[in-house]
Order: C-alpha cells, then structure tokens, then sequence
C-alpha cells in the first residue's frame, strides 16, 4: 500500500519518511516556548501538509498536530486562513487573528476590513464589533452572543444616574436581537432612560414611560392602569420592575409602585402589567422583563414569574442569564450578608416572552 502511494506521488516510501520527518521537526519548532516562528509559518505548514499530504493515512493533519501540540481544527483553520491570504496579500504590521476575524466574518470585504483596521489601529476583536456596526467597533461594544450577558458597569451612553439604574447594554442587546431598525420600543419602567437611549443608538422608536418621570423624555404613566395608545403596535415592551424590599423608598410612595409591593401583589401586579401589554404588542412583538429572586420572598421567583405567565398563555421564547455585578451589592449589604450568613442574591434573569397565538 505504501509502496502504491510512494510510487503515486513520484517518490520512494523512504523518500516520502524523510519529507515528513523534516515537516515534524519544523512543527515541533512551534511547540516548544522558543515563539521563534510566526503563526504564518505555522498556517503555511498545515496548508502545505494539507495539500501535499492530502489523503495520507500516515502523513497528515491530525499527525502534525499530535507533533506541535496544537489542535486539528485550529491547523484547520490555519491552513484555511494561508490559503485565503496568500503571502502578498498579508497586512504584515495586522496579527494573523485579525486575518482571521475578517475572513470569518465577512469573507467578501476581509482586505477592506484589514485596511481599516491597519489604518485605525483595532484590535481583532474590534474587526467583529466594527463588522457588526457597520465599521463602527465602538457602536457594537456591547454585544453578547450567548445566553449569558454579564456587564460590570452601565456604559454611560445608555441612561443617567438613578437607583436601580441598570447597564443599559443589557436592553440593548434585546433589542438588537429582537427588533429591526424603525420597530417601536416601549419601556413602561424606563426610569433613567437606559433602554430610550440603546433603542436610539440602534435607530429604533423608542417611547418610555415611568410612574414618576425624570427626564423630559420619559412621560409619567401608572403600567398598572394600562399604556397610551400612542404606544400600541410594539415589537418589543421592556420591562424591569423594582423588586420588593430592595428598592422600597427609592422610588415613589404611590400605592401602584411595584417596589411598595408583598410578593403576591407584585405577581399580580405584574399579571395586570402583563395583560395591559397584550393591547399595546404586535402579535409577533415580545415581552422582555427582568426578574430576580428576592430575599425573604418564598420560593423561585423566576421560576414562578414564568408559570404565571405561561399560565396566562405566553410562551417563553428566551430565558437569558444578565447577573449582577458585584460593584451593585452595597457595602451594608455586604456587611449585613456576612452577619447573616447569607450570600447577596446576584443572580438574576432576562425572559422574552411571546403571546401564545392560540390567545
Ligand atoms: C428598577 S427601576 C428601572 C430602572 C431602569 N431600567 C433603568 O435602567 O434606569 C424600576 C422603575 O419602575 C418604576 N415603577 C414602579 N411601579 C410602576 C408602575 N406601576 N408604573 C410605571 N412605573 C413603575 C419605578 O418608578 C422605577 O423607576
């Protein structure tokens, strides 16, 4: 078998050994911590065994990266990335990730987007937020692609200084997931105005309302008792309501203020939010609300938000993790915590819901 192969490719099995031992050795060259070769050398290399190569049972890729410790998909992609960038079309002063990023993200227009980032200095990671942001990086910083959206701090673009004030990346990245530019968004908490601000950046309508407004743009309006008509034909209504005891008199001393509220008021509080926002939706529009368990409140208060709700026949499209980050926890809290022997409740969820078309 050997001796057929040796014979296909013109050379003798011997011949065809010391040709691969001589690949194994520049490979191992990558392995060790010398760093002497760039990772063009290697992407050269797992192109060449590759297409030299092809078909080996012996000699091939999964070989040579048992030799250089490096893993099969990355030489892979590696040798895709030599071949999709031939040595005289490389951004020598750009790293091979930034050739990697333009290639996977946006093959038609990679040399453009390594021009623009040669020019503008970005790192790769910028490549994809720029690509996404129509060659803004920055416009797109916040953008999560999982199910587990963590911010530290409020980017200041979205919102102004207030309690509870959350990152507003957080309904930013909901409405870049969930709506379409020119799609009408509602708030009907906006409080600092952090969604009014991301759905402005991202060019969408944008209406909020709060029980007590604090900027101009936000009009006074009780969710309980129901939503302007001027809001009807939302794709998206964003929802974070105040959780019990922790924000009790931040906000108004009004009776409808969802902070003033035992648990079984504020779920059906919400049940009346809810039902309000049928009106207000499109039918394929969604309900996004943010939900925390509450200290002293019995149970799983997500778990028990999404009965409630499935019960009055929504169904739960996305149920996306968005904790806390620990700069919110103050240092009474903390302190309390530790007397206590509790733990400070972080955790805290995202649920997208849909009116169920059977309604
Ligand atoms: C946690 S804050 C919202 C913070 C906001 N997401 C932000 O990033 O600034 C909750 C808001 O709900 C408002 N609120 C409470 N009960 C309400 C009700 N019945 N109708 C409208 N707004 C209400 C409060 O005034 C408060 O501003």
């Amino acid at each position: 078998m050997q001796q057929i192969q040796a014979a296909l490719t013109g050379i003798s099995s011997k011949a065809v050994a010391k040709e691969w031992l001589k690949i194994l050795t520049l490979a191992c060259s990558f392995s060790g911590l010398s760093g002497a070769k760039s990772p063009w050398d290697l992407a050269d290399l797992a192109l060449k065994v590759q297409i030299r190569w092809k078909g080996h049972s012996r000699y091939n890729l999964q070989a040579l990266s048992v030799a250089c410790g490096i893993s099969q998909k990355r030489l892979c992609l590696l040798a895709r990335t030599a071949q999709f960038f031939p040595p005289q079309v490389r951004f020598k002063q750009l790293s091979i990730s930034h050739h990697i990023e333009a290639m996977k993200r946006d093959p038609e227009r990679a040399s453009y987007w390594l021009e623009q980032a040669s020019e503008k200095q970005w790192s790769s990671k910028d490549i994809r937020l720029a690509i996404a942001g129509d060659g803004d990086p920055r416009k797109f910083s916040w953008l999560r692609c999982g199910t587990f959206w963590y911010f530290s701090h409020c980017d200041p673009r979205f919102g102004i200084d207030y309690p509870g004030r959350i990152p507003g990346q957080i309904p930013a990245n909901v409405i870049h997931y969930f709506t379409d530019p020119g799609d009408l968004v509602i708030d009907l908490m906006a409080g600092s105005g952090s969604t009014v601000d991301a759905a402005k950046l991202l060019e969408r309508r944008c209406l909020g309302y709060d029980l007590v407004s604090v900027r101009p743009d936000i009009q006074q309006n009780d969710a309980l008792i129901g939503i302007p008509s001027e809001a009807w034909g939302a794709k998206l209504i964003f929802i974070d309501p105040p959780y019990g005891a922790i924000a009790k008199g931040f906000y108004d001393n009004h009776p409808h203020c969802l902070s003033q509220m035992n648990q079984r008021d504020f779920l059906n509080a919400l049940r009346t939010v809810a039902n309000n926002c049928r009106k207000a939706l499109l039918t394929e529009g969604y309900l996004a609300i943010l939900v925390q368990n509450v200290y002293g409140w019995v149970g799983d208060t997500v778990f028990q938000v999404i009965q409630q709700f499935t019960d009055d026949q929504w169904n739960l499209v996305r149920r996306i993790q968005v904790p806390l980050s620990n700069h919110q926890i103050s240092s009474s809290v903390m302190k309390w915590a530790r007397e206590n022997r509790q733990m400070v409740n972080t955790d805290r969820d995202l649920l997208i819901f849909q009116m169920s078309q059977e309604h």
